[in-house]
């Protein structure tokens, strides 16, 4: 296996999916306390069927929970900051002291560990009043709202914290406005217009907080994140060829700005045919040319595509649109195909775009887990189905690395069971601690070591030599 020493192992999670307590400590209400069925409903306000007011109540229980996290030998821990626990409108001129003290705990246990945090700025969790008052990123004023947030964290963890990430799946605002841009227009309405200048808005934002970053530290690493959507053609006719062209262009041209610092060739062409003339100031193009440190992607599945929409099959990937089951493909419980050859051909590619080290901040499979005794008295997961997903997944990374492509690590998803983003599930588990939580909110919320546990402990603990080919 080709791993680097200093490869950063680890797992991520994000608040709204695990911390529960949404309204404890003067936390804000967020746009996930109105998702209960994950991005496909949206209520007045929160209802009991929405699993994330109480998560997994990591709020309470991150000791036990981070202290599992160093048992398996973590190096790195990415997880996100409630920006409502923080400001809990978005628009308070002083920050919320409590929900502050919460994120200094976690920090400190994590360092307590030698486990390095990875900081997710905003992660689907914008404060809701900034949806309901300015309709989220449609309105410039965000960037603002969104820097004094970044400066309070800046300036608070200086020394203590060294990775973050401005925005999760910067790119899955083309998908789910509301979710990931907190544009409360139903996706139908949206026009293009507004959705590009949404868009806009974050990556000034976000290029304007990499600034900001080496400002207050000039050893701050600062990461952009997208969703790989990984394509390939349906077929060799050279208009499905054109078709993935055009599907990457849509999806890299946030990583593209991020990452080289200006809006790369092909979007003029792009906002030409889709009627977009974006409001783009003399400020806004300097703010851009302040680059990431790294690029950070999350990696689940490939799909295919075809220029004729009546072809192939419909995935049932729901982060995306209009894709194509690819029938060289598995695919997991809940549709999604499993590629893991696929995450060296993304990090191959990503690699000679950018040409910026790179962080795989999600990874992993969603599965229904069944509970048995551990035959100690406890209780336990035979998954050997997730073992051989990270397993098959790991094996390609270090291919990766031996291409000659610059990882710096990896942070399996969900490493503790949470609450799934798009169907807000917690029967859809990825962790390798299994968390006593049924979907009627009822349960112990006991943590249970999954055989998974003790493989990503070796596997880390030998530098991935452990891996099998
Ligand atoms: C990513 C998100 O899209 O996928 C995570 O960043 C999410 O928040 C993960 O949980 C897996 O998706 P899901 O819907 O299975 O939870």
């Amino acid at each position: 296996m080709y791993f680097p020493e200093n490869f950063l192992w680890g797992g991520a999670t994000a608040a709204n999916q695990c911390e529960g307590a949404y309204d404890e400590d003067g936390k804000g209400l967020s746009i996930q306390d109105v998702l209960p069925k994950g991005f496909k409903v949206i209520t007045d306000g929160p209802t009991p069927d929405n699993l994330k007011l109480k998560g997994i109540d990591y709020y309470h229980r991150y000791k036990e929970d981070i202290a599992m996290f160093a048992e398996m030998g973590f190096k790195v821990y990415r997880f996100s900051i409630a920006w409502s626990r923080i400001f809990p409108t978005g628009e308070e001129a002083v920050p919320n002291e409590a929900g502050l003290k919460f994120y200094d705990a976690v920090i400190d246990e994590c360092l307590k560990y030698g486990i390095e945090p990875l900081i997710t700025i905003s992660h689907y969790e914008t404060p809701l009043a900034l949806a309901k008052k300015y309709n989220g990123w449609s309105n410039r004023i965000m960037i603002d709202l969104y820097l004094k947030y970044c400066q309070v964290l800046f300036e608070r963890y200086k020394g203590k914290v060294k990775y973050w990430v401005t925005f999760n799946e910067i790119n899955s605002i083309l998908h789910q406005p509301f979710m990931s841009g907190a544009i409360l227009t139903p996706k139908a309405q949206l026009s293009n217009q507004d959705l590009y200048q949404a868009i806009h808005h974050e990556l000034v934002a976000s290029a304007r907080a990499v600034e900001l970053a080496h400002r207050i530290d000039p050893n701050y690493k600062v990461g952009c994140m997208i969703l790989a959507v990984t394509i390939y053609p349906l077929s060799p006719n050279p208009d499905d060829i054109i078709e993935v062209m055009r599907l990457d262009d849509e999806n890299y041209l946030f990583a593209d700005v991020q990452a080289r610092g200006a809006y790369p060739y092909f979007a003029k062409r792009l906002f030409e045919e889709k009627g977009v003339q974006l409001e783009i100031t003399d400020a806004d193009r300097e703010a851009l040319t302040h680059t990431v440190d790294f690029v950070s992607f999350s990696y689940y599945s490939s799909n295919c595509a075809s220029a004729d929409p009546t072809k192939g099959e419909p995935t049932g990937s729901n982060m995306t649109t209009n894709l194509k089951r690819n029938p060289y493909s598995k695919v997991s419980e809940w549709g999604w195909q499993i590629d893991p050859q696929g995450l060296r051909y993304t990090l191959n590619r990503l690699y000679a775009r950018y040409q910026k080290p790179l962080f795989i901040a999600e990874n992993g499979l969603g599965a229904n887990d069944t509970l048995v005794p551990d035959g100690k008295g406890g209780f336990t997961v035979e998954d050997d189905y997730r073992i051989k997903y990270m397993n098959d997944h790991l094996v390609q990374v270090s291919e990766a690395l031996h291409d000659g492509v610059d990882v710096m690590g990896y942070t399996a998803w969900g490493c503790i069971d949470l609450i799934s983003c798009s169907t807000a599930e917690i029967k859809k588990r990825y962790g390798m601690i299994y968390v006593d939580l049924n979907s009627d909110g009822t349960g112990t919320l006991a943590r249970w070591r999954k055989k998974s546990f003790d493989w990503y402990k070796e596997v880390i603990a030998t530098n991935g030599e452990s891996l099998k080919v």
